[in-house]
């Protein structure tokens, strides 16, 4: 089978590193891909969201399996525009439609989702300019923290947590009258804080049966001890230490059976991962979000633990066979730490050579912000690397990262070196 994998990242990296794996796979083309992906993949240039042009690529390279990795295209309908083209339409895509891609695209349509099928989150109102005058009341009727979170997607930056009332009151006028994330932030959800340990729950289903991926926790903040700015991800590790048997119980029970029956009851198309972003208040489960993709740096501590044929599942999706494949998942945890540029989630420059990864095995070094030029590998975006390690433990399985990341460099390289410090 021929694959195209949409998507640039560390997660599409370690995709592509799975599949590659399968003796179903042809050939694997990664839209754009990065420097690591061109060793398994030819990279193809063009833009995740331009669907004319991964319909000319789909026909011209005989692809029977798309897998999309970020949510822009997902969000934009991609699902819709493969199924609805007849040339396209029995081509196996891995994305949700448009209408479940909302799960992520809208918070405010989530959190009516959530209501109506009585999952657990935080208790919430919205408010857009026709009901901004109600705000104030309602901001008053709740204790600080302040949680203030722009509807649409808003790469990661849109949820703001601010301790002083009147200053949440500032923030939600910038939000929705100066537009302060555009259009995303033309609806805003206020809702509670929580106040727990987040985790990240992975599954996978073809709107028919679905399967629960190992767990993972990932690390967010720039800084060490979970300080500074948000950013995409600074490590991750798998499995979650204190996901015990009877919070993973509640977990389905209360979560993942009532989501999956929730989007089969509403007729939303689904094909692909439900990223339920879940956080721990006093032993019970809360949905902190929902992603309908997989998670990066997740997915670089998900994917390798994962001893499937991944190729072989992924195209069981949508008929009795994927059923019948039970997970097979590594006793081995992993721990992946991620390499950044200096200044990010700030400013920061590119185009710094890489140097050291010919030293050190790269099995589960997954490329992100890279390029391949005349054999080196240089810095081409905020993320840069992905050092992952399997071992006994997650402790272990950071050492071996963190000795990896000790021969590697670049020109203001930056790592978090406290990966996992809360679960010690
Ligand atoms: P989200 O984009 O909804 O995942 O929010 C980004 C981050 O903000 C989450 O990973 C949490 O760390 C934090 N957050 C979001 N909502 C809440 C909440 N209701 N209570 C506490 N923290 C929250
Ligand atoms: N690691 C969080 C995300 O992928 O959104």
């Amino acid at each position: 089978m021929n694959i195209l994998v949409i998507g640039s990242g560390g997660r599409e990296h370690a995709i592509i590193n799975s599949i590659s794996k399968s003796n179903k796979c042809s050939k694997i083309f990664a839209l754009p891909g990065n420097g690591g992906t061109e060793l398994l993949a030819e990279n193809l240039s063009g833009d995740v969201n331009d669907f004319e042009l991964i319909k000319k690529i789909s026909l011209k390279n005989k692809i029977s399996l798309v897998f999309v990795g970020p949510e822009d295209p997902i969000v934009n309908g991609i699902y819709d525009f493969f199924k609805s083209d007849p040339q396209l339409k029995d081509i196996n895509i891995i994305a949700p439609s448009k209408q479940a891609g909302l799960l992520e695209g809208s918070k405010d349509f989530a959190k009516d989702f959530m209501q109506k099928y009585n999952i657990p989150t935080a208790k919430h109102k919205t408010f857009s300019i026709e009901n901004i005058d109600e705000a104030d009341k309602f901001l008053e009727s709740m204790s600080p923290p302040y949680v203030l979170k722009a509807d649409g997607l808003a790469a990661g930056k849109g949820v703001l947590i601010i301790q002083d009332l009147n200053e949440a009151k500032v923030e939600l006028r910038r939000m929705i009258i100066e537009k302060k994330f555009g259009n995303s932030s033309t609806k805003v959800v206020i809702e509670e804080f929580l106040d727990g340990i987040e985790l990240s729950c992975f599954v996978l289903t073809d709107g028919i049966n679905y399967k629960v991926l190992p767990f993972a926790k990932d690390y967010k903040k720039i800084g060490e001890g979970d300080s500074g700015l948000n950013t995409g991800g600074m490590g991750a590790i798998s499995p979650v230490p204190f996901l015990d048997d009877s919070f993973l119980s509640k977990i389905k029970s209360k979560i993942i059976i009532p989501t999956v029956n929730g989007i089969i009851k509403e007729k939303m198309q689904y094909n692909g991962f439900i990223f339920i972003g879940l956080i721990k208040v006093k032993d019970e489960p809360y949905v902190i979000e929902y992603n309908v993709r997989m998670g990066d740096p997740e997915t670089e501590v998900v994917f390798p633990r994962l001893n499937n044929d991944m190729l072989e599942l992924l195209d069981s999706m949508g008929t009795p066979k994927f059923n019948d494949i039970k997970l097979s998942i590594t006793e081995n945890h992993a721990a992946t730490v991620i390499l950044v540029s200096g200044g990010y989630p700030e400013s920061y420059q590119k185009g710094k050579t890489i140097t050291g990864l010919n030293d050190i095995s790269n099995e589960l070094i997954f490329h992100a912000g890279t390029i391949k030029k005349d054999n080196t590998f240089i810095t081409n975006g905020g993320r840069v690397l992905a050092v992952t390690s399997t071992a006994k433990d997650f402790k272990k399985a950071l050492k071996t990262s963190y000795s990896k990341i000790d021969k590697i460099n670049f020109d203001r390289m930056n790592y978090r070196n406290d990966i996992g410090f809360d679960l010690l």
